[in-house]
């Protein structure tokens, strides 16, 4: 057999294995999630990570069950590029990607920067503004131009990689039509997935769905590859409209730890994964996500990056397990399914807080108390709550000043 067809002979193979990967995916019903917080998440003004903090936060990604990792930005950046040859070899079970926009040289970037990984773990993620705003004031190029674009640049990276995920940046505002040619044309070059990026985040659920809807009806060869969705915050509804892409068969979810990402963020990995497993009667899809992973890895991404986490952040903020009102407290006293949505355990968290201040009541009190080892009665008690709702507006009682307050109240008492 001549070189030249055992090399198209090889081709084709190659080709019927992605096309099969993909089949098993979509069939499954898997949701795979795609962490971007090494990537999209850095963008975050001040979110900075040196390449050893991106090492340790892809290690514990890895170990949370992420599908694929974007690491980073090759062409961008020579810490990017340092960081994956970090990953590269260490990082053992996520796809790691590479951000490239369709131009050769970043392609050649990433092929450099992940050397050393093999074909099922290594791929590119393509991005090109589709929407009429990139293409008259950010590209000046027509539309044409811009799918000759997309097939060249895909096709030059068939060359050097298996997996290719194909974004057109801000398809939320490019026209149905065109966004469907373009998705079109970067399958049939070689696109194994292709991205839905909501990039400025204007989309509610409703009308996320009726674009995921869209696609999937109006893609012709959408059977070929995975579909990811990638939502921006800025109107808070990335979480919800990530969830309505799963909802119309998204195979991909991209998010971030913490929401982090460019202006309000992206949708939240850790949100995202517990409504999932929530509602699994909703969206019957599976996942690999250990949810205990989920809140520890929040505060390691706060640590490291050096964003705090917001007290009221759902499944990881400070306030999330803990309560002051006294009606709360009592009903958690009895069982904490009365006012939990899941166990603190489930998202990795040590168990519920019962805060004394203002709001609280006699059973919270009490439950101090006993915890402490300090005897009461209930007029004491009563004695003790007065005293709390006298203290200066968002005082928390912790030990010392309850001990004193115990005292002084005892004292009283006598
Ligand atoms: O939001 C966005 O459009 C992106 C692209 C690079 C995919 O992050
Ligand atoms: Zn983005």
């Amino acid at each position: 057999m001549s070189p030249g067809l055992l090399k198209t002979l090889e081709h084709h193979v190659g080709e019927a294995i992605k096309r099969a990967i993909i089949g098993r995916h979509r069939r499954s019903g898997a949701v795979l999630f795609s962490d971007t917080t090494l990537r999209d998440g850095e963008q975050m003004p001040g979110a900075t990570l040196e390449p050893d903090d991106k090492l340790q936060i892809a290690l514990a990604l890895e170990e949370l069950g992420v599908h694929s990792l974007d690491a980073g930005f090759p062409a961008s950046s020579t810490a990017d590029v340092e960081a994956i040859r970090k990953m590269v070899g260490v990082v053992k079970k996520p796809v790691l990607t590479a951000l490239c926009r369709t131009v050769k040289s970043d392609i050649d970037a990433a092929d450099e920067a992940l050397d050393g990984n093999p074909a099922h773990k290594r791929g590119v993620s393509l991005f090109c503004g589709t929407s009429p705003t990139h293409r008259e004031f950010k590209l000046q190029k027509s539309e044409s131009e811009i799918l000759k674009i997309i097939t060249d640049t895909i096709s030059y990276a068939s060359e050097k990689f298996a997996i290719i995920a194909f974004s057109p940046e801000d398809a939320s505002r490019t026209e149905m039509k065109f966004l469907c040619e373009c998705y079109r044309e970067a399958i049939d070059a070689g696109a194994t997935t292709i991205g839905f990026p909501d990039t400025v985040g204007v989309l509610t659920p409703d009308k996320a769905r009726d674009f995921i809807r869209s696609i999937q009806d109006n893609v012709p060869n959408i059977e070929k590859a995975l579909l990811a969705v990638h939502f921006h915050n800025d109107l808070g509804c990335a979480v919800a409209n990530t969830l309505a892409g799963i909802a119309e068969g998204a195979n991909v979810v991209q998010c971030t730890i913490m929401g982090l990402g460019e202006r309000a963020g992206n949708a939240s990995l850790e949100e995202v994964a517990m409504a999932l497993d929530l509602h699994q009667d909703q969206y019957a899809r599976t996942m690999k996500i250990d949810t205990t992973k989920l809140a520890p890895l929040c505060r390691l991404v706060s640590d490291l990056t050096g964003i705090p986490i917001a007290y009221n952040k759902p499944i990881a903020g400070a306030n999330i397990f803990a309560t002051e009102a006294g009606i709360h407290q009592d009903g958690l006293l009895k069982n904490p399914d009365t006012y939990l949505p899941f166990r603190p355990e489930r998202v990795g968290e040590q168990g519920v807080e019962l805060v004394l201040g203002r709001h609280s009541g006699r059973r919270a009190v009490e439950h101090r108390l006993s915890e402490l080892e300090l005897a009461v009665d209930k007029p004491h008690v009563m004695a003790i709550l007065e005293a709390i709702k006298d203290l200066p507006k968002g005082t928390i009682v912790n030990e010392p000043i309850l001990r004193s307050i115990y005292d002084q109240t005892a004292t009283k008492e006598n």
